[in-house]
Parts: structure tokens; C-alpha cells; sequence
């Protein structure tokens, strides 16, 4: 299983964080996105993603995706994810993520269906399944969730469509065996508020 570090919380600056984080062998850097009306919180302005050796794997918590997009198609970006709720063009957003060269994902809130993905499985890499409730980082993993794990494997089969399942929030070295038939976990506090990352991460390596 991949792993994305979420930068979102963590017991140093972005730019300690990032740093600590390219001395690992994490896959991608997630960075969270918040705009204060999708979700609650608000992320603070980021100054150090162009410092990130690795990938950056984007999840936009925000209502109005079009200007993040476009500022992070300049970064190391491998993949942008706007939520499956948004009352926007979804099918739009998803096309000019491609048209930027980027992979583009669907995020689903706990309360949303897997099947939410269905009209738009020709277009998406990948589908980030949200484990905890989006907004914050800390939380504990929500069982009610996993059942969207093994419905999604089973889409993978039916629609010939290979993309990533991501699962993100309250992964840490205890729940990272309910979602081993995910491809990539994000797991923010668990590594990012301890002293070795590498260590943290270690735990979560299947
Ligand atoms: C929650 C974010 C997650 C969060 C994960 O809204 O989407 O990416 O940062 O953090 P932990 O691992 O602390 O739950
Ligand atoms: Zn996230």
C-alpha cells in the first residue's frame, strides 16, 4: 500500500514538516484544502509545497474548486481530488484537472454512496474515501465507512476501470489493517506529531 503524509496536522512548520517528511520514503505529500464553506476549517496560505520532493496528491475541501486548481497544476502535483457532494460542474472540473495534465479523484464524504462515483468512472484515477468527517485532522476512523472499500473493489471489476481507492482520516498504526484492500492511505497526525516519521510510517507498511 502507498502512503500519503497529510501535512494538515502536525507538531511542526510546514516547512520543518515538508522536510522531514522528504527525508522518508512516503510516496506523496496530501495536502488538504479548506475554504471555510464547504467545510469549516480554513487551511492557512501554504509557502512550502515547492520545497515537497515528492508528489503532491491535492484534496479540495472547498466549494468553488477552479482557482486551486489552476495554482496547483504549477506545483509537483500528481493528482487533484474535488468532493462528489459539490453543487459545481463536477464533469467540468474533473476535464480541466486532465486538460492540466494532473490525475483527478472524486472524494466522498462519509454519508455519500459509493455509487456517487458511477457517472463519472470513465474520467477519474482515483476515488479518496473520506474516514472520518472532512474539516479536521485527529479524528478517529469511522467503521460505517469501510463497507465503501470493498463496494468500490467491486466497481473496479464491473467497469474494467482501474482507479485508486485512497482512504483518509484517523489511519494510524492500529487501523491501517481495516483498510487493507485500499491502495493509498493518508495518514496526517499520526506521523506528523511524532519525532521519526520514517518510524511512524514504518507501522503502516502492509
Ligand atoms: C481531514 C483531512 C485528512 C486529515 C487526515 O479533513 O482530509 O487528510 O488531515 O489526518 P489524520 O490522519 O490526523 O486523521
Ligand atoms: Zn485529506
Amino acid at each position: 500500500m502507498k502512503i500519503a503524509v497529510s501535512i494538515l496536522s502536525s507538531n511542526y512548520s510546514e516547512e520543518e514538516t515538508i522536510k522531514k517528511i522528504n527525508e522518508t520514503d512516503a510516496d506523496y505529500i496530501h495536502v488538504d484544502v479548506m475554504d471555510s464553506t464547504f467545510v469549516l476549517g480554513k487551511t492557512p496560505k501554504r509557502e512550502f509545497l515547492h520545497t515537497s520532493r515528492k508528489p503532491l496528491d491535492v484534496h479540495l475541501m472547498v466549494s468553488r474548486p477552479f482557482d486551486f486548481i489552476t495554482s496547483f497544476a504549477l506545483l509537483n502535483t500528481e493528482s487533484i481530488t474535488i468532493h462528489g457532494e459539490l453543487e459545481d460542474d463536477i464533469e467540468g472540473l474533473l476535464n480541466y484537472i486532465k486538460s492540466c495534465g494532473i490525475k483527478c479523484g472524486l472524494a466522498l464524504n462519509p454519508e455519500t454512496s459509493p455509487k456517487a462515483v458511477s457517472p463519472y468512472i470513465s474520467l477519474i484515477d482515483e476515488v479518496l474515501v473520506m474516514t472520518v468527517t472532512p474539516g479536521k485532522g485527529g479524528q478517529e476512523l469511522m467503521d460505517s465507512t469501510l463497507y465503501k472499500i470493498d463496494i468500490l473493489n467491486e466497481m473496479k471489476k464491473e467497469y474494467k476501470k482501474d482507479f485508486k481507492i485512497i482512504v483518509d482520516g484517523g489511519i494510524n498504526g492500529d487501523t491501517i489493517k481495516k483498510v487493507s484492500k485500499a491502495d493509498v492511505c493518508v495518514s496526517g497526525s499520526f506521523i506528523c506529531k511524532s519525532e521519526d516519521f520514517q518510524e511512524r510510517i514504518d507501522k503502516l507498511r502492509l
